[in-house]
Parts: C-alpha cells; structure tokens; sequence
C-alpha cells in the first residue's frame, strides 16, 4: 500500500498544503514544533478515523478557523486507480468522510480501506506500561484488519459503560434490582461481542507472537527467545473453547458476580480486563526484562504488526514512524531500516543526517512553520 500524497487546510499549524510522497522512504524534517507529527497525525487519521494523539477533533483544527479539511490519495498493489479519501471537520457538527467523492456513513465504513501501522516513542512503553495500552494495541491492528471487529468493540463498549452505570447505580442504592431483566440483557450483549473479540485476539496474538519470535531473534542473533500470549480475565486461552462455549462462559461470569461487582463498582469480567502477557526467556518481561530489552520487545511488536497486516491482507500497510528513531540506540535503529525496506515509510527527525546512508527513491521534506520549505529526492 502506498501514500502518493495528502493535503491540508486549515488542519493544525497547516494553513494549506499538498505533499506527496516516494515509494520508498520519506523524510520529513526540521525543527521542532514547525508541523512534522502534524503531517503524520493528518496521515493516520484515514486509518484510524481518529487522531492518534487521543485529541478532541475540534482540536486539529487551525485555531480560529472554522473548518479543516483534508484528501488522502493512496494506491493499492494490482489495482488500476488509486482511491481517494477526505474529511471535513467542523468546529461545529460532525466530520464528513467521503471514499472517491461518495460520503461515507463513518469512521468505521472507512476504516479498512488505507491501512498504517504508527510508532510513536508511548509505544516504547508498549511492554513495560499497563495493560490497556497492550488492549489498544491489538484493537487498532483488528479494527485496520476486520472492520466488523471494530463494530462489535464499539457494541461492547456501550453495553459495558451502561452496565457500569447500572452498578454505581446499585452501590448508591444498595440494591441489585430495579429490573433484573437489565442485567440479563447486558451481560447478553457483552458476552456475544466478547466472545467475537475474544476469538479474533487470540487467534491474531497466536500469530503475532511467531512473527515476533523470529524478529527477536534476528535482533538478538538468536540469543534471546520471546514469546506473547493473550491472557483472558474469564476464559481460557488455550483457544480449544468454540465461540458458543467462550459466549456461555462470559455470560455466566457477568450474571454470577454481580453483588461483587457492586462492591467493587465496576465490571470486573470481560475482554476490557484481558491483557498480553509478555515473556523473554520464560520470565515475565514486565517484571524481569531490561528497559533495553522491553524496547525491543515492543520494537518487534510494531513490526510485527505490519507482518500480520502483510499476511491477512496480501501487503505491507504503510509505515509511520514518529520521532522514535532518535530514541533507539544505532544497532535497533539499523535493525528498523533493514527491516522496513520493501515497503514505503514515513519518518519523522529533527536530524536528517540520520538517513544520509538511505538507498535510492528516499525523499527528503523540510518542514517549517507548518509550511513545505524544500523537497530533495535521494
Ligand atoms: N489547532 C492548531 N492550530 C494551530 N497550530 C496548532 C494547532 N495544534 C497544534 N498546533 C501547533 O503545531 C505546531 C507543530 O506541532 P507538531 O507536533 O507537528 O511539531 P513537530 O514538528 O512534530 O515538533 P517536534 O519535533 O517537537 O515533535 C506546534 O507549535 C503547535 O502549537
Ligand atoms: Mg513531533
């Protein structure tokens, strides 16, 4: 998959601006705060439906202006047009998303279609930090892969966040029931999405970790051995459980617990409690790995991601890398660009002298004060 250009109005510290890019490697450049996350936040935006920044979409908006808009144009390997995609976003009402003109429902009717792996320096934290990044993780990957993953997530999502009311609900009253008949129905809900986005983690961590074992071991020259696994807060994850029987086990965990989970406030069963366990060498890395050794294991996620994204789909997604080079010692920063050469990278840096050494049809962009200041093609 390849990123031929992207342009902006009114998106950040863009006024207006059109880019495009190499198949290769691009460099974007310059000092800090003139605008270069800002071009990958703008990027990402198409394969995430949102800022990767967690900001509020009023928020990208150029301040005092009224609207920001923005065009993607991508290409997919064997088809003979690329597809176009862009967003306005309104201070007031809601973004429009459209898919070569056509306007598209939402997010999620056009997520799946440009697909990006980021890595950004909180990735680095990806094995040392808490579960809910790992969760994130493995749900941005899916929702890129399966769009019907992401829409049984947003179900689950919903039906917990009531069912949480519910119990602050029941703490404040001290009773269970106002209607036994709610608690049936969302522990119902939960236990149908859940068991979807149970099967599809586990079956992708599976993978996920062999991909990231033969990383690692590259990386280490074979000296060290990973392995990942996903670990389920109410099921087993040996992955011998059918769909029915994850569905009846979630179930009974949301409808047998439930003075418990009054007592603690909160629904304490479900894959919004799941979590990767991560092991280097048998031991558990969050506990026993070096913070050398947790930043390749995150390192090696990230490409891994790309990895599966390659295999389900049949090519690379497009990569993007935030600022994370500067943050990796030279022997990781060399492994990332060996690996990353065969399909079509984004970067970052306020140093351009880092990529000096890169091959031919490498684009150099300097960025300055939100403007394209000068394009070099190596
Ligand atoms: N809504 C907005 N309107 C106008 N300017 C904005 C808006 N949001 C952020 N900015 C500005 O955009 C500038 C550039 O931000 P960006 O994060 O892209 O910098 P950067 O080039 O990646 O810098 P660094 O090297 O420090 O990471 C910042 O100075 C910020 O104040
Ligand atoms: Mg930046």
């Amino acid at each position: 998959m390849k990123c031929n250009n992207i342009s902006f109005s009114s998106f950040r510290n863009i006024e207006n601006e059109s880019l495009s890019f190499s198949d290769g490697v691009n460099v974007l450049w310059g000092r800090n705060a003139q605008g270069k996350s800002n071009i990958l936040e703008g990027i990402y935006f198409f394969a995430r439906g949102r800022s990767f920044r967690g900001a509020k979409e009023r928020e990208m908006i150029r301040f005092s202006q009224s609207a920001a808009t923005l065009s993607l144009e991508f290409s997919k390997e064997g088809d003979r047009y690329p597809v176009s995609l862009s967003a306005n976003i309104p201070a007031d009402g809601r973004k429009t998303l459209y898919r070569n003109g056509a306007r598209l429902s939402g997010s999620k009717e056009m997520m799946g279609s440009f697909r990006a792996v980021l890595f950004c320096p909180s990735h680095l934290t990806l094995v040392s930090g808490g579960p809910a990044l790992r969760r994130s993780f493995m749900d941005i990957a899916l929702s890129q892969l399966y769009p019907a993953y992401l829409d049984s997530l947003s179900r689950y999502n919903r039906a917990l966040n009531q069912r949480n009311a519910l119990i602050k609900k029941a703490q404040g009253t001290g009773k269970i029931a106002f209607d036994t008949m709610i608690w049936d129905t969302y522990a119902e809900q939960m236990a149908t999405y859940g068991a979807d986005i149970f099967a599809r983690r586990l079956e992708y961590m599976e993978k996920l970790s062999e991909s990231i074992e033969m990383l690692f071991s590259e990386m280490t020259l074979g000296a060290e051995k990973p392995s990942l696994s996903y670990r389920s807060s109410a099921l087993t994850d040996s992955g011998d459980e059918t769909r029915d029987a994850g569905k009846a086990k979630l179930y009974e965990a949301l409808t047998e617990n439930i003075d418990r989970e009054i007592h603690f406030g909160a629904t304490l069963y479900g894959i919004h409690k799941d979590d990767i366990s991560v092991r280097l060498n048998s031991k558990d890395a969050k506990i026993y790995a070096s913070q050398g050794q947790q930043r390749s294991l995150a390192l090696a996620m990230k490409l891994a991601e790309g990895e599966m994204s390659r295999k389900i789909s049949g090519e690379y997604p497009v990569f993007l890398l935030d600022d994370v080079l500067s943050e990796l010692d030279c022997d990781r920063r060399a492994f990332i660009m060996r690996n990353l050469t065969d399909r079509q990278l984004i970067v970052t840096s306020c140093e351009p002298d880092v990529f000096r050494s890169m091959a031919g049809g490498s684009r150099l962009i300097e960025i300055c004060d939100g403007k394209i200041k000068e394009v070099c093609d190596g």
